[in-house]
C-alpha cells in the first residue's frame, strides 16, 4: 500500500492509473477504522483495478461544541487495517495540505438538511459536500462506497454527485454491527462501560418498530413515540432526534408507506450516536 500526503502526488498518480485505462474505487473516511470502514473497501476491492482510501479529519463538519479535538485517530493501526483489506492507495493528507488557506468557495447543501443530522448539527453537509467536492477532485474515482449507517450522508453525496454532474457512480454499504447489534463507529470508544451495555438498545428499538410496522402500524408519531418510550427505558442517553422520512428524499410523511427511513440520534456522556432502518412498506390497495 502506498500512502500519499500530497494533493498533486495524489492527482498525478491517478492520472497514470486512468491512462492505462484503470478503474478507481474511492472509500473516503476520517480514519480510526473499524468494520464498517473496511467492509467498504471489501467492496471496492472487486470492483476495481484501483482502491483507494483516504483519512482526514475533516475540521469544516463540525460544529463549535463539537468532538473535533477529541475525535479518535490512531493512523499506524488505519494503516494496517487499511493495508490488511488491499487497499493500494492510502491518501491521508494534513490540514494544511487540504485547507491551505480560507476556502474562497464552499458548497452549501439546500436539500434534504432540514432534518435528522442537518437540522441538529447545522452547517454539518455544507462541510461534509465541500470537502468530498475536493476528495473527487482530487482522487477522480469510478466509484465512491458509503455507508447507510450515515443514510442522510448517502442521500447528500446523491444530490451532490447529480447536481456537479461528477462522473462518479454512488455505491451504498449496509451498516456492520457488533453481535449485539450496536452500529460499528470510531466513537464507540468513547462510551463508558454502562453505556456501552445500554447502546445497543437504540437498535432494538427500531427493530421494535419495524415489527410493528410489518404488523400494519401506519401512524409515524406512533412509532416515533414506541423508540422514545424504549429508549428512555433502556439507556441513560438523551435524545436529540427520533424521526420518520420517505427515503432517499427525506419527505414527512403522514402515513407510513413506500421507502422510509426510521432514524435515531441519542447523546451519552462524551458521545452522540446515530443509528437508522430503511424499509419498504407496501402501499395500501
Ligand atoms: P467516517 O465517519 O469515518 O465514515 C466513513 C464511511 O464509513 C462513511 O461512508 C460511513 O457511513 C461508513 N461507516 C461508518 N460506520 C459504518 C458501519 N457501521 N457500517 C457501514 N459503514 C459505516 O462519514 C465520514 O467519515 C465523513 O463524513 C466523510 C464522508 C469521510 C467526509 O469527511
Amino acid at each position: 500500500m502506498i500512502i500519499i500526503r500530497k494533493i498533486l502526488d495524489m492527482q498525478k498518480m491517478i492520472k497514470e492509473y486512468r491512462q492505462k485505462g484503470m478503474s478507481i474505487g474511492f472509500v473516503p473516511t476520517m480514519g480510526f477504522l473499524h468494520e464498517g470502514h473496511i467492509s467498504l473497501m471489501n467492496s471496492a476491492r472487486p470492483q476495481n483495478d484501483i482502491v483507494v482510501a483516504s483519512i482526514f479529519v475533516n475540521p469544516l463538519q463540525f460544529g463549535p461544541n463539537e468532538d473535533f479535538d477529541s475525535y479518535p485517530r490512531d493512523i499506524v493501526r488505519d494503516e494496517k487495517m487499511a493495508s490488511d483489506a488491499q487497499v493500494d492507495i492510502l491518501f491521508y493528507p494534513d490540514i494544511n495540505e487540504m485547507y491551505n488557506s480560507a476556502m474562497s468557495t464552499t458548497v452549501v447543501v439546500n436539500e434534504r438538511v432540514n432534518v435528522l443530522c442537518g437540522k441538529s448539527r447545522p452547517g454539518h453537509f455544507d462541510g461534509v459536500a465541500t470537502v468530498l467536492t475536493k476528495l473527487f477532485n482530487i482522487v477522480n474515482p469510478d466509484n465512491v462506497y458509503f455507508g447507510m449507517k450515515d443514510a442522510q450522508q448517502v442521500a447528500v453525496v446523491d444530490g451532490l454527485i447529480k447536481d456537479f454532474n461528477f462522473p462518479i457512480n454512488l455505491v451504498p454499504i449496509e451498516t456492520v454491527r457488533e453481535a449485539n447489534g450496536l452500529a460499528k463507529s470510531s466513537r464507540n470508544v468513547r462510551l463508558t462501560k454502562l453505556e456501552k451495555q445500554q447502546a445497543p438498545y437504540l437498535y432494538k428499538s427500531l427493530q421494535l418498530a419495524k415489527e410493528r410496522i410489518k404488523q400494519g402500524e401506519k401512524d409515524p408519531h406512533t412509532i416515533i413515540a414506541l423508540i422514545t418510550d424504549y429508549i428512555d427505558t433502556h439507556t441513560d442517553g438523551n435524545i436529540d432526534y427520533v424521526e420518520l422520512y420517505s427515503y432517499p428524499k427525506l419527505t414527512a410523511l403522514s402515513k407510513i408507506s413506500g421507502n422510509i427511513i426510521i432514524a435515531i440520534a441519542v447523546k451519552f456522556t462524551e458521545v452522540r450516536l446515530i443509528d437508522n432502518i430503511t424499509m419498504e412498506v407496501c402501499k395500501e390497495e
